[in-house]
């Protein structure tokens, strides 16, 4: 069955907002947004009856519990949207036989590794949010071994909270900052990732098989600490950034400290070119500026 109607969770979070600016260049694809009033993902029971009613050939899932501290005390509301609920879609997405894609983080990892993580490298969340991500990959295989997930990292956009509007707010409002410099990791600009998911639609109508496990980051790679200072001189700010170690910034919820993923698999099965983090930067910056 080709692809024509898709189903997007999410739809006021960044991805799901990106997507929606992406998909007006795609008019051979009807996409249906919905945001957590009309498909609540603490509630997996309500959604088949809803999911039906729509009936779509693709059903993509950007929303998800994000607050990563917050997850620490929030267990079972993190465990049900990030688990529980993509088991579901993973499920409902089997009955009907249509793609699914759904996204995970580069939080799986555990942080030891000292080159990029490879797909298929063994998971060890170092913290909740990261198990319950973790959780819903396994889960959401096991229910429809079709399913596509797209581990990413570090999200940023015009739209939404990310890193980027933060640090270019506290920017303004304070004379200096202190960011942590040893986490590594890879930016991606959600605009990019939307983009490469409906190239993914794309390659399956040609009938390109697509499932399991990918990773899709801009290239590159920094530390907070770097992409803070990127951040100070596209913006053109004058604040004064400091480099502090991880263990001088206490979070409820640890951080690996490298979570570079290889991006390799995607690029080699569907036609994108990912730019590095900087040029994407460079652009959503321009975006924000202007707005
Ligand atoms: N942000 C990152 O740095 C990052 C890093 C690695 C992986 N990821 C993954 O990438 C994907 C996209 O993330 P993102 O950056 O677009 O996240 P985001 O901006 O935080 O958006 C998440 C969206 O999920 C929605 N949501 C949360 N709970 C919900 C519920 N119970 N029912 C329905 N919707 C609910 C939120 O709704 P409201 O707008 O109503 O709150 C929000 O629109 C997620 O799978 C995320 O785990 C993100």
């Amino acid at each position: 069955m080709s692809i024509h109607k898709i189903l997007v969770t999410g739809a006021n979070g960044q991805l799901g907002w990106e997507l929606a600016q992406a998909a007006v260049a795609f008019p051979e694809f009807e996409f249906i947004f919905l945001d957590r009033t009309t498909l609540d993902l603490a509630k997996p029971e309500s959604f088949e009856t809803i999911i039906k009613q729509i009936a779509p050939n693709a059903i993509i899932n950007t929303a998800a519990y994000t607050a990563v501290d917050k997850a620490e005390v929030e267990k079972e509301l993190a465990y049900t949207v990030n688990a529980l609920a993509v088991q579901e879609l993973a499920r409902i997405s089997k009955v009907l036989a249509i793609p699914f894609i759904t996204y995970s983080t580069d939080y799986v990892f555990n942080g030891n590794a000292t080159s990029p993580y490879l797909t298929d490298m063994p998971v060890d969340p170092v913290n909740y949010y990261g198990a319950t991500k973790a959780g819903g990959e396994q889960m959401a295989m096991d229910a429809n071994e079709n399913t596509i997930i797209i581990r990413t990292s570090w999200v940023f956009s015009t739209h939404g909270n990310n890193f980027v509007k933060t640090m270019m707010r506290l920017m303004k409002e304070r004379a200096s900052l202190s960011i942590v410099g040893d986490q590594k990791g890879r930016p991606t600009y959600a605009k990019d990732l939307a983009l490469a998911t409906i190239h993914i639609l794309v390659a399956i109508n040609k009938g390109q098989v697509i499932k399991g496990i990918y990773h899709y980051a801009n290239t590159g790679e920094t530390t907070w600490f770097g992409f803070a200072q990127k951040i100070k001189e596209i913006a053109g700010l004058t604040c004064e950034l400091k480099s502090i170690n991880t263990i001088d910034f206490p979070t409820p919820a640890k951080r690996p400290a490298y979570s570079v993923l290889d991006t390799n698999k995607i690029e080699s099965h569907i036609s994108v070119t990912i730019p590095s983090w900087e040029v994407a930067l460079l652009e959503c910056i321009t975006q924000i500026v202007k707005s």
